[in-house]
């Protein structure tokens, strides 16, 4: 086989800024052990996010030029509305600023007192939106994608029987949605087959409840239908995206993502009195219905980004680029999330530092740990993000300690992808020096991204 090239050239460049191993020492210290505190300009190959961090094409900056600005009934509403249209077949389309925005309309309407929101992993800012409702959102996860060594095809499944359960035990007038993330963010990266998304939606109809998907990274999660779920194989990736979307009456999703975006999201909806409730609020806090909080120029950006990104060449790269990663350190046998996923590689922290207990947050300390060897900043996923504390003030840690290097679309070349395994290969090789993390300072909510902390 030969290799899989970039499939594309490059005509704009940025600068990276290259850092010494002390300074890095005495920037981490200054950042008080939180890569979300340190300058992006200290940072040499950023993996924090995939998220509004890609680059776009010379169709796009194109795109951006032809923005109309006009406050109502641009000529960008109508080409966003109709790339959106093409996917989805949704007949309200409404634009917002990011994907958090239409949870937020979303759940304001469907959610409150006394619902519950079912999901196969809820992402962080989608739990929060309904839980602020006053909503309790619940996780259904299939039993393989909790566990970071078994490598199965589509570990981002909702659990079917789970999901009949819980309808049983409680009135299905107060389940607002069953919402399936795909892929599933925070269960690495793993994609949803459409046998699941079907039998979900086929419970979801037996008992009145609306099926929404967040479909941030819906191109990645199709691009792994067509090769490894039976029957799709000859179908495109627009075909595959076309018949996911046509199983549900709503969705949200962040542009950023899988528009190739900077800015930007949507939600789409089949029934209208619920796009009109969404429509009144997007009003109060987003803008008019045709910009919903955006720049003309970039709902051109989405428009164009969308028909980009179920090109196949470019997911067959992208999904790629993440797999030399997994191989690579699979070769030195260091422990990640398998197989890997859409977007990310989720180094397994719980595994990768054995020597330290979740109370001395090994994630943590392993994103620190990549910064200082090499500059490479990635999140933790483990017990800063998700641990609470009981009655009694101990950590009820996470049930996973991970650490995700988020790949933003089409900004790294394969030797930024060599240096990154180079970097993980050395820690791992120094692992047993690595010390805890104790918290120092930390908010009640998403404490992960103001959290101060000091070495054990
Ligand atoms: N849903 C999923 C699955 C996401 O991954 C994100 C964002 C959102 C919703 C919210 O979208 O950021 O546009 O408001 N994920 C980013 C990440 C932040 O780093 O994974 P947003």
């Amino acid at each position: 086989m030969k290799t899989i090239i970039e499939p594309f050239r490059i005509k704009s460049v940025e600068p990276i800024h290259f850092t010494s191993a002390g300074q890095r020492r005495q920037l981490l210290q200054e950042a008080a052990y939180n890569p979300f505190l340190l300058k992006a300009r200290d940072v040499i190959i950023d993996l924090l996010t995939d998220s509004g961090t890609g680059a776009m094409s010379s169709a796009q900056w194109a795109g951006i030029m032809n923005g109309d600005e006009s406050y109502a009934g641009s000529d960008s509403f109508f080409r966003f509305e109709e790339a959106v249209r093409n996917l989805t077949a949704m007949p309200y389309i409404i634009p917002v600023h990011q994907g958090r925005a239409a949870e937020k309309i979303l759940f304001t309407v469907k959610g409150g007192k006394g619902k519950y929101v079912l999901s196969n992993t809820l992402f962080d800012t989608t739990r929060a939106n309904i839980e602020f409702s006053g909503a309790t959102g619940v996780d259904l996860l299939c039993p393989e994608g909790h566990d970071p060594a078994v490598a199965a095809p589509f570990k981002g499944n909702i659990d079917l029987d789970a999901l009949t359960a819980f309808i049983g035990q409680h009135d299905p007038a107060d389940i607002s949605m069953v919402i399936l993330t795909v892929t599933n963010n925070s269960g690495g990266g793993q994609p949803v087959s459409m046998e699941n998304i079907k039998a979900a939606r086929a419970i979801c109809n037996q008992h009145h409840i609306p099926f929404f998907i967040d479909c941030c990274r819906f191109a990645e999660n199709c691009y792994f239908i067509k090769h490894r779920e039976a029957g799709y194989a000859h179908k495109t990736v627009l075909e595959i995206a076309q018949e996911l979307f046509s199983y549900a009456d709503g969705c949200t999703m962040s542009a950023k993502k899988d528009a190739f975006a900077n800015i930007g999201g949507f939600l789409a909806l089949h029934d209208a009195q619920l796009a009109e409730e969404c429509r009144n609020l997007l009003i109060i806090t987003e803008g008019f219905p045709t910009y919903g909080g955006l720049a003309g120029r970039d709902l051109d950006a989405i428009a164009i980004g969308l028909t980009e990104i179920v090109d196949e060449d470019y997911l067959k790269y992208r999904i790629r680029s993440i797999e030399y990663i997994g191989e690579k350190l699979e070769s030195h046998n260091i422990p990640f999330l398998k197989p890997t996923g859409g977007h990310a590689i989720y180094l397994d922290a719980k595994a990768f530092l054995d020597h330290i207990p979740a109370h001395q947050y090994p994630g943590q300390a392993l994103s620190c740990a990549l910064y200082l060897e090499g500059g490479v900043r990635g999140v933790e996923i483990g017990s800063v993000m998700f641990g609470k504390y009981d009655a009694d003030g101990k950590l009820t840690p996470s049930a996973m300690e991970l650490v995700r290097l988020a790949i933003p679309r089409r900004t790294y070349t394969q030797s930024h992808m060599d240096y990154l395994a180079e970097v993980i290969i050395a820690v791992y090789e120094n692992r047993s020096a690595i010390k805890g993390l104790k918290i120092t300072y930390e908010t009640p909510f998403l404490r992960h991204f103001t959290a101060k902390f000091e070495t054990v």
